[in-house]
Parts: C-alpha cells; structure tokens; sequence
C-alpha cells in the first residue's frame, strides 16, 4: 500500500516508538496519522508538533470496546478513513509466577497486562478492520494493513516478565488467524518483535538490568534507532506481499534467563 495520503492509526503514538513512528510517516512519507493514548500532555505535544491538517490527538483507553469505538468514529469524521492500524499501545512491568514468600500472583496482576498488551491490540484491530472493510481497494486487493507491535521477550521471555512475554506471545499468535480471516477484504496482519530501544518505557528499567540487556546485544552493538523501527512499519504498509510475519527487529539479541 502506498503511504502517501493515507490515514494511519497509532495505539500508544504519544510516546516512544509509536511517536517516532507517526513523525516519520507524516514528515517523510506524507501520511496523517490519528495518535490513539492516554497520555493527554504527550498527545496534544505531538499534535502541536505536526499540526492539525496532518495529525489528530484522540484518548482513549485500548482496553475498553467502548473507548476505541468512538476514538476510531472520530477519526473517520476527522479524515474520512482508516488504511493502516499500528499497535503501539503497551505497558511492562514484573511479574513472576511466585512472590518472594512463595505465595502465588494475584491473578489481577496478570490480567491487568494482557487487558492492556493482548486484548487491547485485539480490540484496536479488529474495530479498525471493520472499518476498513469498507475502504475501496487499492490496487484491486489492499483495504488495509495492521501492524501489531510484539517483543522479544514473547520468545525469551525473561524471569519476571510472565504477564508481558505472555501478552506479547498473544500478539504474535493473533498474526496467522487474523490474516487468513481478513485476507478475504484485502486486509494484511503482521508483527514486530523489537528488541531494546531507549524509549520512556525501556527507561523505567533499572539501570543495571538495562546494561544487562545491552550485553546480549549481537550485532550491531548498540540500541535500536527508533527511525528503524519507523522503517520497518513503513516496509510492511508498502510491501503487499508480507502477510502473518513477525519481523524480530532487534541486531540478534538473545534474551537470557536474567
Ligand atoms: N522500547 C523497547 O525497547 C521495546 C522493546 C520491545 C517491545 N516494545 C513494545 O513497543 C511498543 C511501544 O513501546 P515504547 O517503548 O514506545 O513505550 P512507551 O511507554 O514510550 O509508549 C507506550 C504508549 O502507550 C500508551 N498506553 C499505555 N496504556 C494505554 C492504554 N490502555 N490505552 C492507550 N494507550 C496506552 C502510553 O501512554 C504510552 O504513550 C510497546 O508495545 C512495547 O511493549 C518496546
């Protein structure tokens, strides 16, 4: 699909990855982009930074049905379709099977994550695929593509991140359903597993634990640039033939145990 003109929806696009993402697509690739968050300050921020005609601030909570739904009715009457969904939208935090008395998770600890990580990407994209069913076409085939954003750490998942490698694993398991499914309206599904990237949600790891991760980092030796990660969102809306991929976008890195 080509990127010029389009209107691209970004779950979590205030902060970090999401946000680097819709500054490239609107100031290199002629996009507007609809930036779906809690954050108000971050949100009206962006939307300062690249204006009213090309970009549109709507909070929203991705976990609630009721919240997305009038976020994305908005973004149709503010710009007349959806073409591209990108799910930033994501928190971390730790979370083992047992605490250090032994005693089982409160299972809400878990659930808070995936409500946010797991269900919250399902809800995005599937109300957004509703509404791109009804685009005309591109090309004769493509309505629309979903990006959904995983991590590594849904294939090595370190010790404390039950509740996030588990969400994230979720994320990549939606990605060959979800295609065959919408593949019959022209719509693509794809992931991408990041790596590390220095963004406000990597900084809230210790320190320690983030010179750790760096460590496992192959080649090239240093963090991910968050225009690469732009880069490959704009790849995958561009290359009609990618379709139920998880692109591990992350120099090789291997997570160990801890
Ligand atoms: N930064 C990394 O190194 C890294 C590595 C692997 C995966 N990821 C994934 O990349 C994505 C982006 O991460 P980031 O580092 O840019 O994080 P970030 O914290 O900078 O941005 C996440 C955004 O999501 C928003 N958000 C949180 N809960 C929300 C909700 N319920 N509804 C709407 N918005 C909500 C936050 O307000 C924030 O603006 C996430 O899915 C994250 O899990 C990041």
């Amino acid at each position: 699909m080509r990127i010029q003109d389009k209107v691209i929806v970004i779950s979590g696009g205030a902060s970090g990855l999401g946000l680097a993402t819709a500054r490239y697509l609107i100031e290199e690739r002629g996009a507007r982009v609809a930036i779906l968050d809690l954050n108000d300050e971050a949100g009206e921020r962006a939307l300062a930074e690249f204006g009213a005609a090309k970009a549109v601030y709507l909070r929203c909570d991705v976990s609630q049905a009721e919240s997305v739904a009038q976020a994305l009715d908005a973004v149709l009457e503010r710009f007349g379709a959806i073409h591209v969904c990108i799910n930033c939208a994501a928190i971390l935090g730790p979370s083992k099977v047992l605490g250090r008395d032994g005693r089982a998770t409160p299972l809400e600890r878990f659930a808070q994550m995936t409500a946010v990580n797991l269900n919250g990407v399902f809800n995005v994209m599937s109300q957004c695929a509703e509404r791109m069913a009804k685009n005309e076409p591109e090309a004769g085939e493509e309505r629309g593509v979903v990006i959904n954003i995983a991590s590594g750490a849904a294939f090595e998942g370190q010790i404390g991140q039950c509740a996030y490698a588990a969400s994230k694993a979720g994320v990549i398991g939606l990605n060959m359903p979800a295609a065959r499914e919408l593949g019959a309206l022209g719509i693509r599904v794809n992931a991408i597993a990041p790596g590390l990237f220095l963004t406000p949600m990597a900084a809230q790891m210790d320190e320690k634990i983030i010179a750790g991760l760096k460590e496992q980092i192959e080649a090239p030796k240093r963090l991910g640039d968050m225009r690469e990660f732009a880069h490959c969102c704009a790849f995958i809306i561009e290359n009609a033939y990618l379709n139920a991929e998880t692109i591990r976008l992350d120099a090789a890195s291997r997570l160990r145990a801890r």
